[in-house]
């Protein structure tokens, strides 16, 4: 079975042409969502949550990815834990909840508990020879950073984290993401393949038909230029923006803003991007009117009228200005459907009464909703016996990126 499908994704790779979205097959295929789990989704390390959602001992969610289920929980003060929820008597899924509190993990089936550690602490009736220390769960990699967690589903020693992400710090401090606080969150679960999600959210050029409010707090130039990051746009209109972009950038860093943009190569290990640049002018935040929904986030005394757009991999971003942070988690599931959640991050300090949840949700609200609906056409569309890849315009830069990144990873020989 798998290599049957390692076979068909190395035709579908082979004939892939650079220019031209996908053959059918790598958004529709069962077979290929296969490949894209063993390959990339389970090998990248993936936003799962923010630390705020397990502030006490025993706190766990589940975070669900492909058929896999992992949950999250808090074993003590220091210490996050991940583990596969799969029971090692029979396999049975052992928390069924979203999220809760558990002192142990209790398997609902025959009753084995496990500690907060993994261990395997009680199993009834036993024989003599059954050894517990070797029935602990499937523990899966587990990191965090700066107030978010990641995981890493490899069988082996994952991508090391502090030489993939670690330049990131900074800019994560200064928008106070570790101390932040959930203020909203939102769920668009899309009827699509996860690279038409993640190919959506890496193009502006269907901003204008498609995000009425999204273009409104924006100047058409930004979005045209850089609107799905350092080099989505066409090569020319890069090139006049940049002197404004450096103009701003001198201002947010008298500021104390740590200013500069990555653009990782297709060649990279998780194709990250920032893009820091100013808010439309007379806009302080992306809202209805430009005015702050909330107080001023992180480590800056005074707004600098900046934007970010921060991509860890195509599975996990945020974008942010100063009063507020939205993590976008773009989640396969399966050929056919992707979670996209959207969790609204305010200054950990602030009140219930200083964030206008309205006023702060409004734009990539609808932008998202928008975004759920546009996706699943592009789905439907591809489902016909007549789709045919077509051509990229000089405004999807970012996707032609993408999909050098995810055709290198599905040509490259798979790890045992
Ligand atoms: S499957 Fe969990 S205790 Fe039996
Ligand atoms: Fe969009």
């Amino acid at each position: 079975m798998t290599d049957t499908s390692s076979r068909l994704v190395q035709s579908l790779v082979e004939n892939a042409r650079i220019g031209y979205s996908l053959e059918q097959d790598f958004y529709v295929s069962d077979a290929v969502f296969k490949e894209d789990m063993a390959r990339i989704i389970s090998r990248k390390w993936i936003v799962a949550g923010h630390v705020s959602r397990i502030p006490n001992k025993g706190d766990y969610f589940l975070f669900k990815i492909g058929s896999e289920q992992i949950i999250v929980i808090r074993e003590n003060d220091q210490s996050v834990r991940a583990f596969f929820n799969v029971c090692r008597h029979r396999g049975s899924t052992i928390c069924s909840a979203e999220s809760g509190n558990a002192p142990r993990l209790v398997c609902p089936y025959h009753a084995w508990t496990f500690g907060l550690d993994g261990q395997l602490l009680a199993a009834r009736l036993m024989p003599e020879d059954f050894n517990k220390a070797e029935n602990s769960l499937i523990a899966c990699h587990v990191r965090v950073f700066h107030g978010l967690v990641f995981i890493n589903m490899s069988q082996d020693a994952p991508d090391d984290f502090d030489a993939t992400f670690g330049d990131m710090g900074p800019i994560l401090a200064y928008q106070g993401i570790d101390t932040a606080r959930i203020a909203y969150a939102g769920s668009y679960p899309t009827t699509a393949n996860w690279k038409l999600v993640v190919e959506n959210f890496f193009e502006c050029y269907h901003c204008v038909p498609s995000h009425p409010e999204f273009c409104s707090m924006h100047a058409p130039e930004t979005l045209v230029a850089v609107g799905a990051g350092p080099s989505s746009g066409p090569a020319d209109a890069i090139a006049n923006f940049a002197p404004k972009v450096k103009a701003w950038e001198d201002k947010a860093a008298a500021l104390g803003r740590p200013i500069g943009s990555l653009d990782d190569a297709p060649e990279s290990s998780h194709l990250r991007l920032l893009m820091q640049r100013m808010n439309k002018e007379g806009w302080s935040s992306e809202t209805q009117d430009g005015t702050a929904p909330a107080p001023l986030m992180g480590n800056r005394t005074a707004p600098d009228g900046g934007r970010m757009h921060l991509s860890f991999s195509p599975f996990s971003q945020i974008v942010a200005d100063d009063h507020f942070a939205i993590l976008f988690q773009f989640t396969p599931r399966s050929a056919l459907a992707t979670d996209v959640e959207m969790i609204w991050l305010v200054n950990g300090k602030a009140t219930e009464a200083e964030v206008d949840i309205d006023k702060m949700t409004w734009g990539y609200h609808a932008t998202t909703t928008q975004d759920k609906v546009i996706t699943e056409n592009n789905q439907a569309g591809i489902m016909s016996t007549r789709y045919q890849p077509g051509r990229y315009s000089d405004q999807e830069g970012s996707v032609m990126k993408f999909q050098k990144w995810y055709l290198q990873h599905m040509a490259a020989p798979k790890a045992a």
